[in-house]
């Protein structure tokens, strides 16, 4: 078990929509000891390794983000010095690190799949941050949980869902084929997020879509992002790809939620439409 009993029952009374603080016990586990990163990013493909320059403002142009011209394996063995964050995807591609992705997903299953149906796309991340590094601004498709395993964050989060926050068209955008996950930051933004300062042991569930940035302390940073999707989170998708074609073609969808007979008619046909495509 990864997480602690009173994480669990936090973590059953606040999921989905809400972010929540748990702690785990990883933070001396020997697959983050900086041989076996330096071996993880060595051994996976090209493409499992996304790394930037960790100087970034926290509204980023994703198009014109800065690489640091090193190899993924010389980034995490450098990353005290190189100014840097990387994130190592799909860990499972690794039996070792599959297991242990299982094993922490294990632990949240059973009250995921109560309240959001069947957990799908477990996936594994792990980040290697220099100090001071910045992810900027941004969303994410999935329900992650953000475990703090060496050094500090500050994960500041924002509202998931409200669209008081973030527009209709924000929301249909990002579930467009091409879309980023990096959003425009606003300075109205400023002052409105909820700053989570984050320790080895400390963790965070952060729902579906609820924008966020992080700043990393003065120390190289480590964590490890467990995540999936669920039926409820692939229904907003669908919803949200639906009623975005149809803006397209000049009409006014309703917010989500204001009709949910019409809302679940917009899932299907976005799900038949995916079919239609697949085949
Ligand atoms: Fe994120």
């Amino acid at each position: 078990m990864a997480f602690d009993p009173a994480s669990l029952s936090a973590f059953s009374a606040r999921y989905p929509a809400s972010p929540v603080r748990l702690r785990h016990d990883l933070t001396d586990h020997p697959l983050f000891a900086m041989d076996r990163l330096i071996a993880l990013a060595r051994a996976l493909p090209e493409k499992s390794a996304e790394y930037n320059s960790g100087d970034l403002p926290i509204g980023q142009d994703p198009d014109k983000t800065p690489m640091n011209g090193l190899s993924a394996e010389e980034t995490v063995r450098r990353i005290a010095d190189n100014k840097s964050w990387i994130v190592l995807k799909n860990i499972e591609q690794n039996a070792d690190y599959a297991e242990l992705l299982e094993s922490c997903l294990g632990d949240v299953a059973p009250m995921a799949r109560a309240a959001t149906g069947k957990m799908h796309m477990r996936e594994g991340f792990i980040f290697v941050s220099s100090p001071g590094s910045v992810t900027p601004f941004h969303m994410d498709p999935e329900h992650n949980i953000l475990m703090q395993v060496r050094g500090t964050k500050v994960f500041t989060i924002f509202p998931s869902g409200a669209e008081s926050f973030l527009d209709a068209d924000a929301h249909e955008a990002f579930h467009k084929p091409g879309g980023h996950r990096n959003l425009p930051y606003r300075e109205e933004y400023e002052g409105k997020g909820e700053k989570i300062e984050l320790s080895p042991g400390d963790a965070l569930y952060a729902p579906v879509k609820a924008p966020h940035w992080v700043k990393v302390g003065p120390e190289v940073s480590v964590s490890l992002s467990v995540t999936w999707r669920s039926e409820a989170s692939d229904a907003e998708a669908h919803l949200r790809r639906a009623n975005g074609w149809l803006r397209g073609k000049g009409a006014a969808p309703p917010h989500p939620g204001a009709s949910p007979l019409r809302d679940r008619a917009a899932v299907l046909a976005s799900r038949i439409a995916e079919r239609f495509h697949r085949s």
